[in-house]
């Protein structure tokens, strides 16, 4: 079974405007012609539609890093699935650990908001990983299970087929601790098992897991060298073109 690797950029609250449009079009020079993966980047929600834009006809998709489960209405500050393909989103981030433990968000809210992606035609990259203390404590499996089994709730087999699943361990988020590739395959394995039991062999064996946390263009060929680490999720090494193409070239 091979799965085709993503390897997409959580711009977060990073860029101007300016810098977003640069950054774009850097990279959709760079990358042209690179077809043995997927690439896509997440701007902040503002910037989506002009890096769309940018990007408009390239190998490069676009993506969200969150949204609102709500068609449409009296949600002030939100912004709805329909919205976000209307300016050309193909992705969204959804229940990032910066989400789940800044902003309070629930795996209930995350598996709305998975609901509301999939019945869009959005691809989500549902993020799920344990904090310090839970590794440390050695409960990591657990945690992990139940952000799954809450993000996922009610998704069909058909449709947990196009989903993204990120596995981001909190500790490793931004502090240059990057989880060991054999740390990261083990629970990518994990949560492989994980799918299986809630589906089956087969939908195991086709749903992509991201490694995110501290991925850059020094480390990211040996974690993507593992069999089930099906590309990463890049915060700061994705801001800029030289190491985030370095990244896609390590595939
Ligand atoms: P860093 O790559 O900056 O550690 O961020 C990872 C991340 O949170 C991607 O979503």
């Amino acid at each position: 079974m091979t799965r085709r690797l993503l390897i997409a950029g959580n711009w977060k609250m990073n860029l101007s405007l300016t810098a977003s449009i640069e950054l774009a079009e850097g990279l959709k020079k760079v990358a042209a012609g690179i077809n043995n993966l997927d690439i896509a980047v997440c701007p902040p929600s503002i910037y989506v539609q002009p890096v769309a834009a940018v990007l408009k006809g390239s190998n490069i998709g676009v993506g969200a890093q969150n949204v609102y489960f709500e068609q449409e209405g009296a949600f002030t500050g939100e912004i709805s699935v329909g919205m976000l393909k209307d300016v050309g989103c193909q992705y969204v981030i959804l229940g990032h650990s910066e989400r789940r433990h800044i902003l309070g968000e629930s795996s209930e809210l995350v598996n709305l908001k998975t609901h509301a992606a999939l019945a869009a035609g959005l691809i989500p990259i549902v993020c799920v990983g344990e904090l310090l203390k839970e590794r440390e404590t050695g409960t990591t499996e657990q945690v992990i299970q139940r952000q799954i089994d809450g993000s996922f709730s009610g998704v069909s087999a058909e449709d947990i087929r196009k989903c993204v699943i990120a596995y981001e361990p909190v500790w490793a988020i931004g502090t240059g601790k990057v989880a060991t590739p054999d740390q990261a395959e083990d629970v990518h394995v994990a949560i492989r098992k994980m799918i299986e039991k809630n589906y089956n062999k087969e939908v195991a064996e086709i749903v992509r897991i991201q490694y995110g946390g501290s991925v850059n263009d020094k480390n990211a060929k040996e974690i993507l060298a593992k069999p089930n680490v099906d590309g990463a999720l890049v915060g700061g090494a994705s801001l800029k073109v030289d190491p985030f193409l370095g990244i896609i070239k390590s595939v």
